[in-house]
């Protein structure tokens, strides 16, 4: 059986490790870590790693017909039984540099640029937009990878055309906008709203190969979802997952000032096991699965 120090540790994110399998193959392997307001919180969230990779697992699965992905096995001899349910064995190939947001809804850095300019990455959009507004159509929203612990900057798609020439730059518009929306009507059907979500693709051979949709996938960590009652422009939705996180987090009772340096502190028994409680809802509601199928 394989363990996890058979492989030589590449990269850890802030939420996920990668390790080395051999030349073809890498190990992403989610762990239970939790962030918010830019900071790994020091408390875990029991199955998170699982939920989320199974959540992956889902939508890669939906979307097969639309877009190859990178995941080769969830299940196999080479993935360590300790990570087991929250380690995907996928291809390794050659990403590239551009984090590929879609938008169908105006929030986060997309409404800061907006109020600041009339424009999203170069977007013009129509005046009068608040806080959430729906958009008229989903707009392409790229960003530049940032080092660790600093944020992705928003870049124009012809920053784009720049990096990678102008064929790849329409495909990775195109594709991008194509399988949010696909994901976005999904979503729908089960009262949930994608606001937005971030893509990241890769080649096996040459840039002339297909787009492999890689990374992770249409999580509540790479993705805004909604639930799609209550939802209405003109103020900030809850956050489908995080909320009970940052709500203790900025009450009186945690004691934590987010403006100090100061980390986190741990977070009561309660509001971890009604954040686990959401991710585990938000999978299965979304996917129409159930986790302990997954977890067999
Ligand atoms: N199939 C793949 N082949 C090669 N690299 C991949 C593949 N899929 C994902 N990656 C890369 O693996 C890394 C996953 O790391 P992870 O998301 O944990 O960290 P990060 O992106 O550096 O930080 P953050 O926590 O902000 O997301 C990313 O750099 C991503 O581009
Ligand atoms: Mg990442």
């Amino acid at each position: 059986m394989a363990t996890l120090s058979d492989y030589p540790h590449l990269a850890s994110g802030k939420v996920r490790d990668l390790y080395e399998v051999d030349d073809e193959l890498l190990l992403m392997v989610a762990s239970d870590r939790i962030s918010a307001f830019d900071h790994i919180l020091p408390t875990p969230i029991p199955d998170k790693g699982r939920i989320l990779t199974a959540m992956s697992i889902f939508w890669f699965e939906l979307l097969a017909d639309l877009v190859p992905h990178h995941v080769v096995a969830v299940e196999d001899p080479r993935i360590p039984a300790d990570v087991r349910g929250r380690a995907l064995l996928v291809r390794r190939l050659a990403m590239v540099p551009v984090e590929c947001v879609a938008r169908g809804y105006l929030t986060g850095s997309g409404l800061i640029d907006y109020r600041a300019s009339g424009a999203v990455c170069g977007v013009a959009l129509p005046p009068g937009l608040v806080e959430s507004s729906k958009l008229e159509t989903p707009i392409f929203t790229p960003a530049a990878k940032a080092e660790l612990g600093a944020h992705d900057e928003n870049i124009t798609f012809e920053a784009v055309v720049t990096m990678a020439g102008v064929d790849l730059a329409n495909r990775l518009r195109d594709a991008t906008l194509e399988i949010y929306s696909a994901a976005a009507e999904h979503a729908a059907g089960r009262g949930i709203i994608l606001a937005d979500t971030k893509f990241e693709f890769g080649f096996t051979g040459g840039q002339t190969g297909p787009l492999i949709l890689a990374d992770e996938v249409l999580t509540p960590d790479s993705s805004r979802f909604w639930p799609a009652e209550g939802y209405r422009a003109g103020h900030s939705q809850p956050s489908y997952d995080k909320q009970f996180v940052r709500d203790w987090l900025t009450s009186p009772e945690s004691g934590w000032d987010r403006a100090s340096d100061q980390p986190p502190p741990p977070l009561p028994a309660d509001v971890v096991a009604a954040t686990r409680d959401r991710y585990l809802q938000g999978y299965e509601r979304v996917s129409g699965r159930s986790f302990q199928d997954w977890i067999g």
